[in-house]
């Protein structure tokens, strides 16, 4: 790394923490210091735009999502190996296989060679005629994983083809440590860490019954981030899919900072956006009236850890306290698990849809006034928010950090709640106060933002130039130094 690279950012951050000083020690300056923090989160300040001044990929500190790279066919082809648990099949997925999903068909559009190394399975992959994927399935270990000895001797082979691969992507621990370790060119994406999920190890056992058991997981946590934080740094480079969690991969997890790029998660923009018609047609259709005074809706798995059994209890207690809540809002429960069929005890007001396709779900999120998550794990970034954001709903999510931290960072976007049934009758109830007008506002504020960073182009583009960035020989091959911020053609928005 050369060191011009470096002086400007490091001269930027100190003039930053002489900022900070002064306005703490100033008291007249409340004005001031908000201003002066704006413009140190990386956002305002190393907007190019704004300071007219390149800068190294790898030092920036915030959410490469901001940045504007180019949307024309990228000049650099690479040939990249995704190492992932599953691949998945149709809706049916988690978030990590979603993402990896998403991500890679598009990269694969944009004419990068993508091979996956992945677990076999029964399901045939969908073909996707616009993109070069070659799938390399290998059967699964004993306890379900991907079998590392095997994928790694098919690695092996197609990378001794003549073309060896320019970069590698291990989805969470899909390619694992003792494996990665000495490779240069090779990133991780996190999903989920051991030490976000002691935030929901707490939430839980505080909410367990007297007659629950205490997880047992709960004592081996600590143990598990210790191991983390001690293998973690095997891998070259890192992705946190939220700012939290690349806040702690720097801090608790002690990698160096130019090791560690957010990239938040995007969904399809082309599938989840507004459309009023669509909306009103779906509520319709579901059995919503015309006099309903407000739409809520719930999505996902319905299951204890999702928050569920809060959010029966809080919206029983608003229904017996308030008619009106009863009689004008209505609840809409998209998703499959034992908490379906307790919702329908609630009142002819809620309504459960079960699981919803892709096409459907889009028009479940704008036939919403707000979209509410009671989720109770911290992990990862949720894809369910982003989507509704994106259809220019109004949210409500628990306050865990990733949440507060990159989606509802304001009461512009949207409402918080604690993990408890009182703060959630709180927010239900601000909500119910609100009503439509002001929840339509949150939503243009929310699609604004989504927009902005987490659509699958945007998340995709990042990728894209940390993967020329961090490749093989970047500046050798075609004398361009991909990891520098702007690059000429730059300057377009992505559309
Ligand atoms: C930005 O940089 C360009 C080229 O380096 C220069 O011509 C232009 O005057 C600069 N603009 C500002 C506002 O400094
Ligand atoms: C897929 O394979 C598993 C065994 O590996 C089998 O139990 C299952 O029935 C198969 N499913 C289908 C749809 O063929
Ligand atoms: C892939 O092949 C290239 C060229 O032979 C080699 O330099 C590289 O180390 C190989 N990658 C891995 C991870 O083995
Ligand atoms: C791999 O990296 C470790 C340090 O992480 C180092 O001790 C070891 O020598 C390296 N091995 C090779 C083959 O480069």
């Amino acid at each position: 790394m050369r060191k011009d690279h470096w002086s400007s950012i490091v001269h930027f951050h100190l003039l930053c923490r002489f900022l900070f000083a002064f306005s703490v020690l100033s008291s007249v300056s409340l004005i001031f210091w908000s201003q002066s923090s704006a413009s140190c989160n990386g956002e305002a300040a190393l907007n190019p735009e704004k300071r007219n001044e390149s800068f190294h990929l790898l030092a920036f500190p915030s959410a490469l999502n901001q940045l504007s790279f180019s949307a024309k066919p990228p000049r650099r082809l690479l040939k990249v190996a995704l190492f992932v648990k599953r691949w998945p099949h149709r809706n049916l997925a988690g978030g990590l296989e979603r993402h990896a999903l998403t991500l890679h068909l598009a990269l694969a559009r944009r004419g990068h060679e993508i091979h996956v190394f992945t677990t076999k399975s029964n399901a045939t992959f969908p073909r996707h005629n616009d993109a070069a994927m070659s799938f390399h399935q290998t059967p699964p270990s004993p306890a379900g994983y991907l079998n590392q000895a095997l994928a790694w001797e098919q690695f092996q082979t197609e990378n001794a083809t003549g073309r060896p691969f320019d970069v590698i992507h291990s989805e969470s621990v899909g390619l694992l440590h003792g494996r990665a370790r000495n490779i240069s060119n090779l990133a991780a994406s996190w999903h989920g860490i051991a030490y976000e999920t002691i935030h929901s190890d707490v939430v839980q056992d505080l909410l367990r019954g007297p007659d629950e058991p205490r997880r047992p997981t709960i004592t081996e946590r600590l143990s598990k981030v210790i191991e983390e934080v001690k293998f973690f740094p095997h891998y070259a480079h890192h992705v946190a899919t939220s700012d939290h969690v690349g806040d702690v991969l720097k801090r608790i997890y002690m990698i160096p900072e130019e090791r560690v790029h957010i990239i938040v998660n995007g969904v399809a923009e082309s599938i989840y956006r507004p459309d009023q018609k669509m909306g009103e047609e779906f509520r319709r259709k579901v059995g919503v009236p015309d006099r309903a005074r407000l739409v809520i809706g719930l999505a996902g798995r319905l299951v204890k850890d999702k928050g569920h059994p809060l959010m029966f209890e809080a919206l029983k207690q608003v229904f017996g306290e308030e008619e009106r809540f009863q009689r004008d809002v209505f609840v809409l429960v998209a998703g499959d698990g034992p908490w379906g069929n307790r919702y329908k005890e609630l009142g002819r007001n809620i309504i459960v849809l079960g699981p919803l396709e892709q096409s459907e779900l889009a028009k479940f999120y704008n036939s919403l006034d707000v979209y509410l998550n009671p989720t109770l794990r911290a992990q990862g970034l949720d894809h369910t928010f982003i989507e509704a954001m994106l259809s220019g709903v109004a949210i409500a999510g628990t306050r865990f950090a990733s949440i507060t931290g990159s989606l509802i960072v304001g009461s512009n976007v949207g409402y918080t709640f604690l993990p408890t049934v009182e703060s959630l009758k709180e927010s239900l109830y601000k909500i119910m106060k609100d009503g439509k007008q002001v929840l339509s506002k949150k939503g243009e504020v929310a699609r604004s933002r989504a927009l902005h960073l987490f659509t699958a182009t945007k998340m995709a583009a990042a990728y894209e130039r940390l993967f020329q960035c961090i490749s093989k020989e970047p500046a050798v091959k075609d004398n361009i130094d991909y990891c520098r911020y702007p690059l000429p053609w730059d300057s377009g928005k992505l559309k």
